[in-house]
């Protein structure tokens, strides 16, 4: 008889984003009263930039002939695309991140979640609250938590809060925990961490030879020069901490599907009688096993990002939903909402109104401005009574959004 993993079945509730889209199609099958605005799963709206559409297109003839074709790729990505990660991403901010410490995939979500493969199921996992629900979920299905509380928080997790009074930065964890998820510019929240602040998180991680994996997804919207676009501009972080990076938000592949982890050379764990480990190797074994790396066709795309024409049409695209997030902001703190976020991250975090739950002000939103948001509590239990809004969209669907909901 065949067994299910019961971790599985620890789980509270459906995924996030899927269990938004099922309440959203069932209001739209009996309500067809105005277009719906979907300011929920942060998803790109805009054109993908033309500099990768000719490379793509332009590598897609070459697979058409004989000499251009390619069958599988290196299992870690070509080197071309790790060499200008290297040198535009990591060298240029006085990081000495080399090629071979670049690992192309098919998305962040994919590798923040498959990294567990390679670390011991009894180390001690710290995530914020709210934090983006991936994190928790991936250590629920492969068993390292124990049971959903009443609350929606799992035992055996570390929870730490972050929230106004502490700006949306994590206390440093009074005891030790070996594996910390750290996400800035932070998902949910839009909240940005000084180097100053980071580097306390580095220097707690060597300490207790913990890791960190540090999700910088959304590192391209920062708008203020002086923040840390990447852990490794931080004094020892090759030596605790593996980055996730991705192409999704910067370029507009959410539907291409382009990201890359960096894992140092030097980065060890430990078994259980405490000799030392390279992650490098464990991962680089793993993808070799059980991953045949990312099209050809789409990593010549990701390469024209570094082009000079790929990098001003990125940039144009940040300005543009930087934009759209500065009118949000403005617009919902005109009218009175208490807002967070927006500055250096393409989210807007807000306080729900008349201390309506978040799914209470979901549904509001719903039913009153045909706008859908993101629920803070879907984020985590220290999310309940807030409430994301995405800016990634059109300008006209953010100006109409705004004016809907503070006309409500
Ligand atoms: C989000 O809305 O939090 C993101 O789109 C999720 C993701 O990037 O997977």
């Amino acid at each position: 008889m065949v067994r299910v993993n019961e971790s599985y079945l620890k789980l509270k509730a459906g995924y996030l984003f899927p269990e938004i889209s099922k309440r959203v199609n069932l209001y739209t099958q009996n309500n067809k009263k105005s277009e719906v605005i979907k300011l929920g799963i942060g998803d790109v709206t805009e054109p993908l930039p033309k500099a990768c559409r000719v490379a793509m297109s332009r590598a897609l003839d070459e697979m058409g002939t004989t000499e251009g074709f390619k069958g599988y790729g290196p299992e870690q990505g070509y080197y071309w695309l790790r060499e200008k990660i290297s040198e535009h991403d990591f060298q240029e901010r006085g990081c000495q991140i080399t090629s071979d410490e670049i690992f192309i995939s098919d998305g962040s979500k994919c590798d923040s979640s498959n990294i567990l493969d390679i670390l011991g199921d009894d180390n001690l996992i710290a995530v914020t609250d709210p934090v983006y629900p991936v994190y928790v979920d991936s250590n629920v299905m492969t068993g390292r938590t124990g049971r959903a509380l009443q609350n929606g928080t799992y035992q055996g997790l570390t929870y730490l809060p972050i929230n106004a009074n502490n700006k949306f930065l994590p206390e440093i964890p009074s005891s030790k925990v070996d594996i910390l998820y750290l996400c800035f510019p932070n998902n949910p929240t839009g909240a940005t961490i000084t180097k100053e602040e980071l580097k306390k998180w580095v220097d707690y991680a060597n300490y207790h030879k913990s890791l960190i994996l540090f999700d910088a997804a959304y590192e391209a919207f920062i708008q203020d020069k002086d923040l840390p676009h990447s852990i490794y501009e931080i004094d020892g972080a090759k030596n605790c901490a593996i980055e996730f990076r991705s192409f999704s938000k910067n370029a507009g592949f959410t539907g291409v599907r382009c990201a890359y982890t960096v894992i140092p050379k030097n980065l060890v764990g430990f078994n259980s009688k405490d000799q030392k480990f390279d992650l490098w190797s464990l991962w680089n074994r793993r993808q070799c096993t059980k991953f045949n790396g990312v099209s050809y066709v789409v990593q010549r795309g990701a390469e024209a990002v570094y082009s000079p024409e790929g990098k001003k049409e990125v940039k144009g695209l940040i300005d543009f939903y930087m934009e759209n997030a500065r009118i949000m902001k403005n617009k919902l703190q005109t009218a009175g909402f208490i807002v967070y976020g927006g500055d250096n991250a393409p989210y807007i975090w807000i306080k729900a109104l008349d201390k309506m739950s978040s799914w209470d002000f979901f549904d509001h939103l719903l039913e009153k401005a045909c706008v859908v948001g993101t629920p803070g509590s879907g984020f985590g239990l220290a999310g309940e009574g807030y409430f994301r809004l995405s800016a990634f969209n059109t300008r006209t669907n953010v100006i109409n959004a705004m004016e809907r909901i503070i006309n409500i």
